[in-house]
C-alpha cells in the first residue's frame, strides 16, 4: 500500500486519507507555487524538512520543480538523511499536456525535474485542455486563449497508463467540480484525491460530502485564504485578518492561521498552506496539541460566504459572466462551440 504523509510526523496509508474522518495532512504539507521566487523556493524546502515537513506540493506550472529537485536531492538518497519512502511528493499535470500523447513525457518532465524516479501522487490540474505546445498559456491574436477538445476523460486513461509503468503511485483531480470528479469515479485506477480551493470563506461543504461519498479526499489549497495573490484588491476581505477569526485565536493562544489549519484538519480536509517564511513554515506545523471546540467549528464553517479568491473568469461570447461561486458551479471544461472562457495566467496557477 502506498503511503502518504500526511503530516511531518505521521504517515497515513490512502485508505486512511480517503475514510471518512481520520485524515491528516496540513501543516506537513508545503505547497510551492509559482508566487514563490525560485531562490525563495530552494530555501523553503529545506527549512520544511529541518522542520519535519514530508510532503511536497509542486507542479509543471509553478515553473519551479527544478528548484525543488535541487533542495530534495541534498536530503533525499542513499546516504543521505532520508531516504526516498520518507517523502511524499505530489506533481500536476499542465492543461497543455491533456492531449494523451504528451501525458507520459509531461510526467518525465517533471520527475527529471524533480530529480526523482517516481511521484506518490499526480494531479490533472484543471479539467480543462488547452492547444498542445510548449507554451504555458497560449493565446489567440485577441488574446484568448486556445482551447483543445481532448476530454478530461481520455487524459485520464492516460494518466492510469503513469500508474501502471510505476512513473506514479497514484493518481488524482484538482479543480474539478462534483460532476467531472462522477465522470472519473468508475475509472480503472480511482481518483484518490481532488485538490481545490478551500479555506472559511469558501468552505466547499457540497463538495466535500460528494467526494467523501465516491472516496475521494479532498486537499484544500489556498487554506488560509490565499493572501499574497497578486491580484487581490485593496478592499477585498483579508481572511487571516478576519476579527472573528482573532478573537477565536486569543483564546486558543493560537494564531488565525493555526486556527484555520485545525478547522480544517477537524472536517477531514488535507490543507497546503504555502509559506517560504521560515516562522511561518515552523508555524504551521506547531498544531498538533490544539482542537477547537465544536462551537468554534461551527462559528468558523459559518463564515463562508462562496468567496472564490481563484476564479477563474469566465467570458461567454465575450460577455463575462460571475465567477462561480463554488466548485459545483464550475463551468469548466467549457464548449468550445458555445464558449470562449478566458481565464488569466494569473488566476489558473
Ligand atoms: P509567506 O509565503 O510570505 O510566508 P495560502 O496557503 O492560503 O495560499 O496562503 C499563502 C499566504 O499566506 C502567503 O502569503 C504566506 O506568506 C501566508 N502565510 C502562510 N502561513 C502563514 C502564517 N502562519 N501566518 C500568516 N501568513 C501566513
Amino acid at each position: 500500500m502506498e503511503k502518504y504523509l500526511g503530516t511531518g510526523r505521521d504517515i497515513n496509508t490512502h485508505t486512511e486519507l480517503a475514510g471518512p474522518t481520520n485524515v491528516f495532512g496540513h501543516g506537513g504539507i508545503l505547497k510551492l507555487t509559482s508566487v514563490s521566487a525560485c531562490s525563495q523556493v530552494k530555501q523553503a524546502v529545506h527549512t520544511a524538512l529541518e522542520c519535519g515537513y514530508r510532503h511536497f506540493d509542486c507542479a509543471a506550472a509553478y515553473e519551479n520543480e527544478k528548484e525543488v529537485g535541487e533542495a530534495l536531492a541534498l536530503w533525499v538518497g542513499p546516504g543521505k538523511a532520508l531516504q526516498r519512502e520518507e517523502v511524499f511528493v505530489t506533481s500536476k499535470l499542465w492543461n497543455t499536456k491533456h492531449d494523451p500523447q504528451d501525458v507520459e513525457e509531461a510526467c518525465r518532465t517533471s520527475l527529471a525535474d524533480l530529480g526523482l524516479s517516481y511521484l506518490e501522487l499526480y494531479l490533472m490540474h484543471w479539467p480543462i485542455a488547452f492547444q498542445r505546445g510548449k507554451e504555458l498559456m497560449p493565446r489567440k491574436e485577441d488574446g484568448s486563449i486556445c482551447y483543445s477538445d481532448t476530454h478530461y476523460r481520455d487524459t485520464w486513461t492516460a494518466m492510469e497508463s503513469l500508474v501502471d509503468r510505476g512513473l506514479v503511485k497514484a493518481i488524482g483531480l484538482s479543480n474539478f467540480n462534483a460532476r467531472q470528479t462522477d465522470d472519473i469515479s468508475m475509472a480503472r485506477h480511482k481518483p484518490i484525491v481532488n485538490q481545490v480551493e478551500c479555506h472559511p470563506y469558501l468552505s466547499q461543504a457540497d463538495l466535500l460530502s460528494h467526494c467523501r461519498s465516491v472516496g475521494v479526499c479532498v486537499t484544500a489549497y489556498s487554506p488560509l485564504g490565499s493572501g499574497d495573490r497578486p491580484w487581490a484588491s485593496a478592499n477585498e476581505p483579508s481572511l487571516l485578518a478576519d476579527p472573528r477569526l482573532g478573537a477565536i485565536a486569543q483564546r486558543y493562544k493560537k494564531t488565525p492561521a493555526q486556527v484555520i489549519l485545525q478547522w480544517h484538519i477537524q472536517r477531514g480536509v488535507v490543507c497546503i498552506p504555502k509559506s517560504v517564511t521560515p516562522s511561518r513554515i515552523q508555524q504551521n506545523l506547531n498544531v498538533f496539541d490544539f482542537s477547537l471546540s465544536e462551537e468554534d467549528t461551527k462559528s468558523i464553517e459559518s463564515f463562508n460566504h462562496n468567496k472564490r479568491f481563484i476564479a477563474p473568469t469566465v467570458e461567454v461570447s465575450h460577455q463575462v459572466s460571475l465567477a462561480p461561486k463554488n466548485n459545483s458551479e464550475l463551468l469548466l471544461p467549457p464548449e468550445p462551440k458555445y464558449l470562449d472562457v478566458y481565464i488569466p495566467k494569473h488566476e489558473l496557477l
